[in-house]
């Protein structure tokens, strides 16, 4: 006992030294941030990063302590300073949201709270299973769907494929693994689907080629005869059709298969129908555009991707499953140290039961507040709101004729490029693609391009919020005044 009083042991803890600096310091922070999402129109899209922020991120891994201060100092100057650029409002690159202010205000609370969605008796777990509720009111799905939130459209396709292989493998795949699936199973998409679902297939054991793309049509949309044709095909060879993947805006130029033929095919052939609803799936709320995605409702199962056209801050994907007992029966495990309790904290339901992870984060409250704010008719006029503007762009294109499109706008995406009379497709993607580059460069715009049918294309995907149509009379312009240098610089 002596002993014990005589020595006075420092526990060591994270919390801060000074609880009024830190919240001084804070206050500046949130200042700072409030300026930097006000101002985000005055600055240019995006920079190249200068020799010594890339020396700075070369430094040692830090051993001793540095005031908070200062390594905020840090991140202002190295990593605020230069950041990807699309919560600006002329970032169209690729396809991702633009996040909101509410939205990291969800996520720096969540993290305050700290709590681990993996499951157990609080709050956040029931925020979790509302905000997936509210997904499925969304798309039309019934009410005891499964569902779960996951880091992005990738892991939610991932999980949707993974039900369906389970669902339709003919044996128990859990114990028995893909080498004991009798007939090879194979999985079908348009030529146009995305990456992800390669590497779903991969990840799944089984393979690339398990994968059957299916031509398109003029519009890029699944040709639901060719699908119908190499289902047969597939059967005779002694493979097992189990899954149609249908695309709801497809990545490289928003086309929308088919859903009301592929879920007719899909019941027909006694096949899973999955929709990759990563960039679509959310015009189901846009009252203007909803009818494009009649039939999404019939899906087996969908992946939706709330940091897309819902703006939630990176990362936030959603996956759900009609049959919610298949969902579960895919992922369930109960270790003894993860078992449930009648009462107290283990009596909340394992959320963890619904995918991959086992820690989960929680993402819901960046959601959940945004969707509170705002309301979801008003994300629904956002969507309305950039189709729109991707129609007025394309008119701007149409009408100017150093500009063609390259492809049907359907939704959200336009695909264009710039002429050059005479030139190859190799002479016009060098020139595109440098317009696109000094675009990027100068801080006006950030776009991407792709290849489609073999043409090479600048593409603009408006999933932005702050995007004004002012800001693509600037595209345009830009364009041309950036084609025009290129041109004069380096003739022929
Ligand atoms: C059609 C489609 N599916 C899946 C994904 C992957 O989504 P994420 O980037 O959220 O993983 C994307 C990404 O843009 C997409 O466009």
């Amino acid at each position: 006992m002596d002993s014990l009083q005589e020595t006075t042991v420092m526990d060591e803890t994270l919390d801060p030294p000074d609880w009024a600096n830190m919240q001084a310091l804070s206050h500046r922070i949130v200042d700072d941030a409030i300026g930097y999402l006000r101002d985000v129109r005055d600055r240019p899209v995006w920079r190249e990063m200068p020799a010594e922020v890339w020396a700075f991120f070369d430094a040692p891994m830090p051993r001793e302590p540095a005031p908070i201060a200062d390594v905020y100092g840090d991140v202002a100057r190295n990593v605020m300073a230069y950041p990807m650029g699309n919560i600006h409002p002329r970032f169209w690159s690729w396809y991702m949201g633009s996040s909101n202010f509410t939205g990291a205000l969800g996520d720096f609370l969540a993290a305050i709270q700290g709590s681990n969605l993996g499951g157990g008796n609080h709050a956040a777990g029931l925020m979790d299973s509302q905000v997936v509720n509210w997904c499925k009111e969304m798309v039309g799905f019934p009410a005891p769907a499964g569902g779960t939130l996951v880091s992005g459209g990738s892991m939610a396709n991932i999980i949707g494929l993974t039900v369906a292989r389970n669902a339709k493998a003919g044996v128990d795949v859990r114990e028995r693994g893909v080498g004991a699936i009798p007939k090879p199973l194979r999985f079908y998409a348009s030529d146009q689907v995305h990456s992800c679902h390669r590497k779903a297939m991969e990840a799944l054991g089984l393979g690339n080629r398990a994968l059957r793309r299916i031509s398109t049509d003029a519009n890029l949309r699944i040709d639901v005869d060719a699908l119908r044709t190499a289902i047969k095909e597939d059967r005779a060879a002694g493979f097992k059709p189990a899954c149609v993947i249908g695309t709801v805006g497809t990545v490289n130029t928003g086309a929308i298969d088919d859903l009301q033929a592929l879920a007719t095919l899909a019941a027909e052939e006694d096949l899973w129908f999955h929709i990759d609803g990563c960039i679509g799936a959310l015009i189901a709320i846009a009252p203007q555009n909803r009818s494009l995605v009649a039939g999404i409702e019939q899906a087996h199962s969908i992946a939706l991707d709330p940091h897309k056209w819902l703006h939630a801050p990176f990362e936030a994907g959603c996956a759900l499953v009609r049959d919610a007992s298949a969902h579960r029966n895919t992922f369930a495990v109960t270790p003894e140290y993860l078992e449930s309790m009648p009462r107290g904290l283990a009596s909340g339901q394992w959320l963890h039961d619904y995918g991959l992870q086992t820690s989960r984060g929680f993402r819901a409250l960046k959601i959940w507040m945004a969707l509170k704010e705002h309301g979801v008719e008003k994300f629904g006029r956002l969507i309305d709101q950039n189709i729109a503007q991707a129609g007025y762009l394309a008119e701007l294109i149409q009408a100017e004729p150093a500009l063609e499109l390259t492809a049907a706008t359907t939704i959200n995406i336009v695909c264009f490029r710039h002429r050059l009379d005479g030139a190859s497709e190799e002479r016009l993607k060098a020139f595109n693609t440098e317009i696109m580059l000094r675009l990027q460069e100068e801080g006006i715009a950030a776009l991407s391009d792709t290849t489609v049918r073999g043409r090479h294309c600048l593409r603009v995907a408006i999933t932005n919020h702050r995007t004004r149509r002012e800001d693509l009379d600037l595209l345009v312009r830009e364009t041309l005044r950036v084609g025009k240098e290129i041109a004069v610089a380096a003739p022929g």
